[in-house]
């Protein structure tokens, strides 16, 4: 009883001591007790008297600075607005600025060794391997199948229960989207259908289970110390308890699938999954490797959506080019879905998309961390270890990168010649860009297209108080706090 008494005491008082050693190490690496006006504002949270949100005040800080550059010294974290200094990261000087320890070690217990998550020599292995796999013309047209299906045999019979509804029943678009995006992302990572549109509207254990992990691991990264999460880990109580049960079941879903494919056989399968099983004999690794795709190809694909049908509630006249050159394109008949080609041919469709992720985009910003110190191209200086972030969030609405009409939704700058243009994307980093661009660009804007274009030309979508300004949760990518409602009507012809 005394030995397993002192063995407690000297375990809990080793604990105690290194945690407050700890802490004090990282308050001073902080600059914690920095009072500029910048930092303070931030400690304070006096900016949230003016702005919305966090990605507000950062965007008229970036704007005010003559480098589009600024420092927030008590997170060790420079922001950038700066197309050469973006450049100069992601593509110039990328081997300096990887993910970093700090990132992975929030994302691990989720992500583990998957692509999203790693730096180095595994991130190559798996960048070669799946941006051959997504590049391949028959897994291309398995995405542009998944998409389909799932829109004709769920989104459209969802849409259109609700238009004929004739007491105005209200749908919360973010919702309606983010069950669309998680069925689309796991049948083709998986193969598996967890069936979160069907009518009923069901809340799949894969979905919230997924959906909690990937809630607590931002919450993770908000923490103002790592320790604290660390601690709680440490003792399984808390936030930590439940994102581990959380972890478990994504997890264990995952291994049932690979386990039945391991047995069923994989090679006339066409999912990412059974693809990759062909390369890859570690049942773990594929699981992160898997897991990584859903959260890359989830959220995003829903949250591009949602601002967008926000933007075509103000821009009626946008919604009406978008019916005319669909018409012109598949004809006027409007019960057909749109082919690859079609989609292609689509320029003022993929301009209005362009237009609204540059003014919300899915990643509002993201960070890497500095392994050696650095000058930017603007000449910040940049210590080693610290946080450098870019911001597409705030470059989208930057009169120096886009001109004096950078706050219109305007699809009509990115035509030239009645053709679709891409920006560089140092300018519109809103997949990244560089050595690490998005490797699922192509596939999203086929679905964003296929979901936008469907319901654009069957349904009046009205936002129900389109004037809001949108207030964002916390969270890896951008989501709309309270959701986004919307009353849904059969489109009236005659006036479209
Ligand atoms: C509107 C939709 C999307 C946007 C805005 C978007 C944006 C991004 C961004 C900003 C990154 C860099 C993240 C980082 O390194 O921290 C990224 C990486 C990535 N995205 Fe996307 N993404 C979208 C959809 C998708 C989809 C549908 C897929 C999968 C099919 C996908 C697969 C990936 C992968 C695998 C990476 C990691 C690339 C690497 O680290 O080398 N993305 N995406």
């Amino acid at each position: 009883m005394d030995l397993q008494f002192s063995f407690c005491f000297v375990f809990f008082t080793f604990t105690a001591v290194f945690f407050l050693f700890s802490f004090s190490l990282y308050i001073l690496r902080l600059n914690r007790c920095c009072n500029c006006d910048v930092c303070t504002a931030f400690i304070t949270r006096s900016w949230a008297a003016e702005f919305v949100n966090l990605s507000d005040w950062y965007t008229h800080l970036l704007r005010k600075s003559p480098t589009g550059t600024i420092h927030l010294h008590v997170l060790n974290n420079i922001i950038t607005s700066n197309p050469d200094n973006v450049e100069y990261m992601l593509k110039t000087n990328f081997d300096n600025y990887p993910k970093g320890k700090a990132f992975s070690t929030i994302l691990g217990d989720l992500l583990g060794r998957g692509i999203f998550n790693v730096d180095g020599k595994c991130w190559r292995f798996q960048r070669k391997m799946a941006s051959l796999e997504l590049g391949s013309v028959s897994i291309r047209s398995h995405a542009l199948n998944v998409v389909v299906d799932e829109i004709e045999s769920r989104l459209i019979p969802l849409f259109s229960s609700v238009a004929e509804n004739k007491d105005g029943a209200v749908l919360d678009l973010q919702d309606v989207f983010r069950r669309f995006s998680f069925d689309t992302i796991c049948k083709f990572s998986f193969g598996l259908d967890p069936g979160s549109l069907k009518p009923s509207l069901p809340v799949s254990e894969l979905e919230s289970a997924f959906d909690l992990s990937s809630k607590l691991c931002a919450e993770r990264a908000m923490a103002p110390s790592p320790l604290i999460w660390k601690i709680k880990r440490l003792f399984n109580i808390g936030s930590e308890k439940n994102l581990k049960e959380s972890i478990k079941i994504v997890k264990r879903m995952a291994d049932q699938v690979i386990k039945t494919r391991r047995e069923t056989g994989f090679s006339s399968n066409n999912d990412l999954l059974s693809r990759f099983m062909g390369s890859i004999s570690d049942d773990d690794y594929l699981r992160d490797i898997v897991i990584s795709f859903l959260l890359a190809g989830r959220d995003t694909v829903a949250s591009a959506l949602t601002s967008f049908f926000l933007l075509m509630s103000q821009n009626p006249k946008v919604v009406k080019k978008i019916r005319e050159e669909s018409d012109q394109v598949m004809g006027e008949t409007r019960d057909t879905l749109a082919s690859f080609k079609d989609l292609q041919n689509l320029h003022y469709l993929q301009a209005a998309l362009h237009e609204s992720m540059r003014l919300y985009p899915p990643v509002q910003f993201d960070s890497k961390f500095t392994k050696q110190e650095d000058v930017l191209p603007d000449g910040t200086f940049v210590r080693r270890g610290s946080r450098v972030t870019y911001h597409p969030y705030a470059m989208g609405r930057m009169e120096r990168i886009w001109g004096p009409d950078a706050l219109e939704f305007k699809p009509e700058r990115w035509i030239r010649n009645g053709e679709f243009k891409a920006e560089s994307a140092y300018k519109y980093p809103v997949y990244q860009g560089g050595v690490r661009v998005c490797l699922g660009r192509e596939m999203s804007l086929v679905e964003m297209k296929s979901v936008a274009l469907c319901l654009i030309r069957r349904f009046d979508v009205r936002v129900v108080n389109p004037s809001q300004a949108l207030r964002f949760a916390p969270g890896l990518t951008a989501t709309v706090s309270g959701g986004l409602p919307a009353v849904v009507r059969p489109i009236d012809l005659q006036s479209s």
